[in-house]
């Protein structure tokens, strides 16, 4: 596997950084996860602007980084033997001696890599998860796609011990989003999730969802669930990157609705897999 790694490609083995990098010693780097269905990056250039947005909102300028993005996201695509998979970007601030303050000339490190779907993933993505709801201990600002992961981590694994998916994160008593997915609810027919701010991460596949439900006729709400209101809802949806469009059908061990997938994540969901089989087939360039 060859890895991308500061302008050079190079076997993922011998990939090498500093011990002293920002990355490692802080977590102060921000990073992309682009799906790749048939060889073709999906939603490039909404991608590459999170991205952007990520690195100026941590003050990384891009001027200062010769990365031709698409050319490097678009080698890597065409790497994956199946077709179907994820390209990883990363950026951090680059190696220095520790102290907090951005060091003068240290010039930030990039790393790109593709990694292929899972079997079951390239089958198909998988329709059901069940999910914990958790109180969000992460920071105010996650719009921001940063490498610091920990509060993630933490919520991800205590879901995991709990023999679920996903944590769905409380804040204030509203439901902003999961640990690694945006939350959608469903109610008398209507999409209810919360709104692009601080608090959330705005996904790429949640504002393809809110394009689709649009089409299909779905109206959509941006207003941020009650915690009541999503254990009251007649569906709970998910998605990711990775998941894609995923109906939650429990949450803290009682069924959600009637505890199976609903109607309107079943039309979500066939009107997502036409449109990325549109991608794979080049039909559809975004
Ligand atoms: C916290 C969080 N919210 C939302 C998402 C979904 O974003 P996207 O659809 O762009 O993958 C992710 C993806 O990893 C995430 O980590």
């Amino acid at each position: 596997m060859l890895v991308y790694l500061n302008g050079d490609w190079i076997p993922a083995e011998e990939a090498r950084v500093s011990v002293f990098d920002r990355g490692f010693t802080f977590g102060d780097g921000v990073y992309e996860v682009i799906p790749v269905y048939g060889h073709r990056p999906f939603r490039l250039n909404a991608h590459l602007q999170r991205l952007r947005q990520s690195m100026t909102a941590v003050g990384m300028s891009d001027k200062k980084l010769a990365v031709d993005w698409d050319t490097v996201t678009t080698r890597l695509a065409d790497s994956l033997s199946s077709g179907d998979g994820t390209v990883y970007l990363q950026i951090s601030r680059g190696a220095a001696p520790r102290q907090h303050g951005f060091p003068a000339n240290a010039p930030m490190t990039v790393l790109a890599y593709a990694r292929p779907a899972a079997i079951e993933t390239v089958k198909g993505p998988l329709r059901e998860a069940t999910a914990i709801l958790r109180d969000d201990i992460r920071w105010t600002r996650c719009d921001i796609k940063t490498t610091s992961l920990i509060a993630n981590v933490l919520l991800v694994q205590e879901a995991l011990q709990a023999g679920a998916d996903e944590a769905l994160l409380v804040r204030d008593g509203y439901v902003n989003e999961g640990a690694v997915s945006n939350v959608f609810i469903v109610r008398d027919g209507r999409l209810i999730t919360a709104p692009p701010n601080h608090l959330i991460l705005g996904g790429i596949t949640r504002d393809v969802i809110i394009e689709l439900a649009h089409a299909i006729g779905i109206p959509v709400i941006e207003i941020a669930p009650r915690r009541a209101e999503l254990l009251e809802a007649d569906e709970v949806l998910i998605t990711s990157s990775g998941r894609e469009v995923t109906a939650v059908t429990r949450v803290d061990g009682a069924p959600v609705g009637t505890g199976r997938p609903g109607p309107v994540f079943q039309r979500l969901h066939a009107a997502f897999q036409t449109f990325k089989e549109e991608v794979r087939t080049g039909a559809r360039t975004t």
